[in-house]
């Protein structure tokens, strides 16, 4: 999704330029397809962009060197309206003499009556796109008073949709003018230089000090400060803040991928999301909940609104929460919540799911659970992003940052909030629910040990997926949490290794997808614990039988010690025993493994696969 950076600086040198590139490159992992810059020197603007990757525009300016500046933009572009090209990629110009430069994340949905009416009074367009429709408007605006601020003020008046603009004028050196609306701005201050960015990851490489935006808020940088005012042009607090993590944690740290990297780190990811969660007593402690205990006692259902990782993570939850808590969960994609007229009260809880906590229609479907009086909670990895801001509270995951398209650690992290989460709904209830929730919650700070195990056995994985490149289709089955795992693993495979992948509940199995086994058909099967309630996992060993006996080459993930499998398995994948409702946390990361390594041996861009965006905030 787009990548937006924005810097001004005390000195006119190559600076500008630098740290807008360089919060480009950072900015890189969202996901994008084209990307420009804009420099205000000398009373001038100057633009470059391109569409393909950024070697494109770095090799552009080579080609064509840009005048020393102290005033820069820079956008990375996920095209929504108009093809990825040079000519619709970001900046876009405005003004009758082109002075004024503006980028653009979001869309702008009223775009085409405003078009309408600037091109009846006679201004050009060059591109197709929505953007340029606010930079014909700012520009317009700039000329009533030349002030950068109240032209952005006024001009956002006109816009519907979701956007964070930023806009230089030629003639206002050393001012950078953003807006936000449902996207994400964060802004960095420096010592003589000020940064704006769609993340902090834009100019973490510079400082750690930033500034949280809130919604419908414009925010103008100079060299020595910054100032905010509401879409009411008044002025408004906003909140400081410390990144605790540096660049370093953003960069791939020797590894040859970012993917690589987030795997490997999973252990950290768990553990440090039970961080601070339990006082002395051994109790489970939430500070960021800030919605009263009473309220929580009352909650009569939950309903869990998330997208694709994050959603199956959310169907994990949905059979911790179940079973720990007793209060029914519903799990609902969260781009058909509002669509199916949810059944949702002051005593519903609405936990929304999210790695970068700017995904639109998880956004969308929390503003909607509002709207109908739920309760919101939201867990979420990025701090200061969008989706925690708009909910009544907030659980944070603390994976670090995520960079791979490919969610990895935000997963295991998610499932662990839900655990904590689940566990402190049974803790609040009391009783027995309340003593199986200390027992399970001291198993739980046993989990990272036990990723671990895991990671140090992905020897045998590894070649399997190696000799696997050709393959040209992968099933997935699981049973209880291991449905959701299925369901991931073959999420996995698709996005980054593009082979056709399907996850099934197994004993959905004998309804329909058996007809896909013939002989060779690779089949992974995520086997419960022996111990599992309701013999599911004889149940779940019945089915591998039966896709073996129709030639299916089985992949079996299954617990130390379980020898039942054994006879019936192409391989065995072995993860450390634990509770059923706990294996998610181990079975999952074979899978993560086996979709790497496949997809590297096939020579693919494991960290940015094709047609994907890391954060997508677009609905
Ligand atoms: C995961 O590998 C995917 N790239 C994707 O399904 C992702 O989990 C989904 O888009 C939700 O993103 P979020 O967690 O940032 O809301």
């Amino acid at each position: 999704m787009c990548g937006i950076v924005g810097y001004v600086g005390s000195h006119v040198d190559g600076a500008a330029l630098d740290v807008v590139m360089e919060g480009l490159a950072r900015l890189e992992y969202r996901g994008y397809d084209s990307a420009g810059v804009a420099l205000v020197a000398d009373g001038t603007l100057a633009t470059e962009k391109r569409a393909g990757k950024l070697e494109n525009l770095r090799q552009a300016i080579i080609d064509h060197p840009l005048p020393p500046s102290s005033t820069a933009i820079g956008h990375t572009r996920w095209a929504t309206h108009g093809g990825p090209t040079d000519t619709n990629a970001h900046p876009h110009r405005g003004g009758a003499d082109g002075k004024l430069a503006l980028i653009h994340n979001g869309i702008i949905e009223n775009f085409h009556p405003l078009k309408e009416r600037l091109v009846a009074d006679g201004v050009k367009f060059l591109s197709e796109t929505d953007t340029e429709v606010a930079a014909q408007l700012v520009a317009r605006e700039y000329e009533a008073d030349r002030d950068l601020t109240q032209a952005m003020l006024r001009a956002v008046a006109h816009l519907e949709g979701a956007f964070t603009l930023l806009a230089v004028h030629a003639d206002s050196p050393g001012v950078v003018v953003g807006a936000r609306r449902n996207s994400p701005l964060v802004v960095g201050l420096g010592d003589g230089e000020n940064f704006l960015g769609s993340d902090v990851a834009a100019f973490i490489g510079h400082t750690r000090h930033a500034v949280e935006l809130g919604q419908d808020q414009i925010v103008t940088i100079t060299p020595d400060g910054y100032d905010v005012i509401g879409f009411d042009g008044e002025p408004t607090e906003a909140r400081a803040y410390e990144v605790t993590w540096d660049a370093s944690a953003a960069e791939k740290g020797g590894f040859d991928t970012f993917m690589e990297k987030e795997i490997l780190e999973q252990p950290h990811a768990v553990a440090d999301t039970l961080l601070g969660r339990v006082d002395p007593a051994g109790r489970l402690v939430l500070d960021e909940v800030r919605i009263p205990e009473e309220r929580l006692r009352a909650v009569t259902r939950i309903t869990i609104v998330a997208c694709g990782t994050a959603s199956y993570a959310g169907m994990v939850a949905k059979y911790a929460i179940e079973h720990w808590a007793r209060i029914p969960v519903e799990v609902s994609l969260a781009h058909e919540f509002r669509y199916c007229d949810p059944i949702v009260d002051e005593n519903t809880l609405v936990i929304s799911i999210s790695q970068s906590g700017e995904t639109m229609d998880t956004l969308m479907a929390v503003k909607h659970a509002r709207e109908l009086g739920a309760q919101t909670l939201s867990i979420c990895n990025t701090h200061g992003s969008t989706i925690p801001r708009e909910s009544d509270a907030v659980l944070y995951t603390h994976a670090g940052p995520e960079v791979a398209v490919a969610s990895t650690k935000a997963f295991l992290a998610q499932i662990t909030a839900a655990y904590v989460l689940g566990l402190y709904l049974a803790q609040l209830k009391g009783g027995s629910h309340a003593e199986q929730a200390t027992t399970i919650l001291a198993e739980l700070r046993g989990m990272p040990d036990k990723v671990q195990t895991v990671l140090d056995r992905m020897g045998r994985v590894k070649e399997i997926a190696r000799f696997m490149a050709d393959t040209r289709s992968v099933l997935f089955l699981g049973r209880h949490v291991g449905y959701p795992i299925a369901l991931e693993g073959a999420l996995k495979l698709k996005e980054i290794a593009y082979i056709h992948a399907e996850g099934f509940a197994a004993g959905e199995l004998k309804h329909g997808p058996i007809a896909l086994i013939e002989p060779g058909q690779p089949v992974f099967i995520v086997v419960p614990g022996p111990d599992t309630p309701h013999d599911l996992h004889k149940k779940v060993v019945s089915n591998i039988q039966e896709i073996r006996a129709r030639g299916a080459r089985t992949l079996v993930i299954a617990e130390d010690g379980d020898e039942e499998v054994v006879p019936y398995a192409d391989e065995v994948i072995r993860v450390p025993h634990s509770s059923p409702l706990l294996q998610p946390l181990l079975t999952v990361v074979p899978l993560q493994v086996f979709a790497l390594h496949l997809a590297t041996a096939k020579g693919l861009d494991v960290d940015q696969p094709r047609n994907l965006a890391k954060s997508v905030t677009v609905e």
